[in-house]
């Protein structure tokens, strides 16, 4: 097969790195990817919402599969663009793609279909006087969230009442701009929170891939802003059989069933973020494409073939394959740029990279220069992902590499995984 991978971070690194090994995929070319990507493919200058130019692409190339890693092509509508078309697509329609691009309409999906989900009520500016009644009918913290997509930073948790209604007001006023025109706010839920990742064919075929937990904030001991993730790990020891029955229950089983009653097309990766409630899962956001790290753990945990599973699942019809999972422990360490997740330099040169031992460095924010150096384009720069017999062994291989790749400005959290090793349910 002839494959096109959409998206640039180190996700797409981690997907490419895993369909490389297909002997499905005779061909890879990933739009635009990296200064890493060039190992398992040809790097294409398109940009992932560029409809026409991937279309000419796929025509002239003869692309049988476009497998779509970034959500904002999914949201825009890539599915229902190439449908008729003979490619197949990884990915949701457009429609099933608003469980992410539009927070009230997941709320809504979630509360029609009996999904556990918090206490919620979406505001616009007409409604702001009982959005300000809701809030002071909720305890603190008080949760307000962007309906739109605002680049993973249209959250605000606020412990004071008249600071969250003053950023109620700020946030219909365009805090993110139309993003944030319908504001969600919703009771604050307590706990420890893991990604699931599912694929589905569409037709009530379903697999679960590798459960991970994202490390979400800048600094160690989950501090400071929150970026695009810094860390994973893969498996979640709370995420066992107990837990993941209920998941299955009460939250896969009838998200995947409702988008057939409400006649959505869903041929792709479901990704739910989940929280831990005294042992009872309940959804945060769905989103619908693979995490970022996750993906960088997730796929080191897959032992069946990928590109077979999302043939089938694009093709609508998953039947028997299995997907395996690897029993290690896999872990991931995102190397920063100094500054991110705020300003930070771009264009260092990264030295050591052919010298990192069994770990996997998946490139995320890196590109080449005019001489072929290696140097960096974005705040995460590259994820150290390494295998282990549990999270400290997989953890130390991670730091081994990290401390032999360098650039001006190197930053990493040294704690992915820890509250995982002392964790008590
Ligand atoms: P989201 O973009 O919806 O994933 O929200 C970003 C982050 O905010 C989540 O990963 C959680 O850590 C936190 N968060 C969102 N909603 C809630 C909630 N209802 N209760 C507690 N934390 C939340
Ligand atoms: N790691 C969280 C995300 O990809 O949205």
């Amino acid at each position: 097969m002839k494959i096109l991978l959409l998206g640039s971070g180190g996700r797409e690194s981690a997907l490419a790195w895993k369909m490389k090994q297909s002997p499905l995929t005779n061909e890879l070319f990933i739009a635009p990817g990296n200064g890493g990507t060039g190992q398992y493919g040809t790097n294409v200058a398109i940009k992932p919402t560029d409809f026409e130019a991937i279309d000419s692409f796929v025509t002239e190339n003869g692309i049988d599969m476009i497998v779509v890693g970034n959500e904002d092509p999914l949201v825009a509508g890539i599915y229902d663009y190439f449908e008729s078309k003979p490619v197949l697509v990884v990915g949701p329609s457009k429609q099933g793609a608003a469980l992410e691009g539009s927070k009230d309409f997941a709320k809504d999906f979630m509360t029609r279909h009996g999904i556990p989900t918090a206490r919620y009520q979406s505001f616009t500016a007409d409604t702001i006087e009982q959005g300000y009644k809701f809030l002071e009918s909720l305890k603190a913290p008080y949760v307000l969230k962007a309906d739109g997509l605002a680049a993973g930073k249209g959250v605000l948790i606020i412990d004071s009442l008249e600071e969250a209604k003053q950023s109620l007001k700020e946030m219909l006023d365009g805090m993110f701009g139309n993003a944030s025109a319908t504001v969600v706010i919703e009771e604050f839920l307590s706990g420890i929170e893991c990604s699931v990742f599912v694929l589905t064919d569409g037709n009530g075929g379903y697999r679960v891939l590798p459960v991970a937990k994202d490390y979400k904030r800048i600094g160690e001991g989950d501090t400071g802003l929150n970026t695009g993730g810094m860390g994973a790990v893969s498996p979640v020891p709370f995420a066992n059989g107990e837990f993941m029955d209920k998941v299955t229950k009460r939250i896969i089983e009838p998200t995947i069933k409702g988008l057939i009653a409400d006649n959505i097309t869903y041929r792709g990766f479901i990704f739910l973020g989940l929280i831990n409630v005294e042992g009872e899962p309940m959804v945060i956001e769905y989103n619908v494409r693979m995490g970022d790290p996750e993906t960088e753990v997730v796929m080191l945990r897959i032992a069946s073939d990928l590109v077979e599973l999302m043939q089938a699942a694009a093709k609508g019809d998953l039947g028997n394959l299995e997907l395996k999972q690897d029993p290690r422990t896999a872990v991931t360490v995102m190397m920063v740029s100094g500054g991110y997740p705020g300003s930070y330099p771009k264009g260092k040169i990264i030295t050591g990279l052919e010298n990192v031992g069994d770990t996997i460095l998946f490139h995320a924010g890196t590109t080449l220069n005019a001489e072929g150096d290696v140097i960096t384009s974005g705040g995460r720069v590259i994820a150290a992902s390494s295998y282990g017999q549990n999270i400290p062994e997989a953890l130390g291989h991670s730091f081994d590499a990290v401390s032999k790749v360098d650039f001006d400005g190197k930053y990493f959290r040294r704690d992915i995984g820890k509250d995982l090793v002392n964790y008590k349910s």
